[in-house]
């Protein structure tokens, strides 16, 4: 079995804005095997949210070679990559991704269903996370830390081979934000869940394998030393 993941090599991406050609990613270079967790930092603006784009495949990159599960970009055709983002891997956007007409548990049950589980374990996840008063609630009657906790659970449902979360944490209190970390860690100890977590979190980052930082386009390894 191919242990990676990930394998990022050389993308680089640039969006168009006007006449300007502005470069974002520019020969970024990235391993992720199962069983790990890589935190990224970087500023705003620095292509963090660019990046998880490219990895499930919702944006492609201008040059550069990425295979997910093994597989290289050039064969797996869209409806390849809404099949994965169903049932292998989970996104959690930076703003969030429930569907506004369903409820908190109807949102979960939805995406169980869509990964093709006949059983689930979001009501446990709704526990672990402290919001299971909320769960007959719509998206709009919550509060955007109540959001952030049932996208979580949304993505965890799924149960996901990679999981690449954007700030997960953001919206959290110290509190809530505590209760984040044993998803990720339980998930890689007992599925061998990959992630890739964007977060600013230092205690989330420090519980990963690895801490990288997106700078000038690309990914080095993180030198607090230098960056303090
Ligand atoms: N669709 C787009 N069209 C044009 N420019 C874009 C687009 N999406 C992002 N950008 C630009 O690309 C750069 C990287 O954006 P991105 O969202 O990846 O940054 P980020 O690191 O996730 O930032 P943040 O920490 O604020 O979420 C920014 O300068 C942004 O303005
Ligand atoms: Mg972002």
């Amino acid at each position: 079995m191919n242990d990676a993941l990930i394998q990022a090599h050389d993308l680089s991406r640039s969006y168009r804005n006007g006449r300007e050609q502005i470069s974002v990613l520019s020969r970024l270079s990235l391993e992720l095997r199962r069983g790990e967790a890589v935190a990224v930092i970087g500023p705003s603006g620095s292509g963090k949210s660019t990046l998880l784009n490219l990895l499930n495949g919702l944006i492609a990159p201008d040059s550069g070679a990425l295979r997910v599960f093994g597989r290289p970009r050039d064969q797996i055709s869209e409806n390849d990559w809404a099949e994965l983002r169903r049932t292998r891997i989970a996104t959690l956007f930076q703003d969030g991704n429930l569907i506004p007409t369903l409820t908190v548990a109807r949102n979960i049950a939805f995406r169980a269903g869509l990964a093709g589980l006949q059983q689930h374990n979001g009501a446990e996840l709704l526990e672990q996370l402290g919001i299971a008063d909320i769960a007959r609630r719509y998206p709009d009657q919550i509060s955007g830390g109540q959001r952030q906790r049932a996208a979580l659970a949304c993505a965890f449902v799924m149960q996901p081979e990679l999981i690449l979360a954007d700030e997960p944490t953001g919206s959290l209190d110290y509190a809530s934000a505590q209760k984040v970390a044993p998803l990720f860690f339980d998930a890689i100890r007992e599925r061998a869940l990959g992630a890739l977590i964007v977060t600013h979190n230092p205690e989330l980052a420090q519980r990963c394998d690895r801490i990288l930082e997106l700078r000038e386009g690309a990914l080095r390894p993180w030198d607090s030393a230098v960056s303090s």
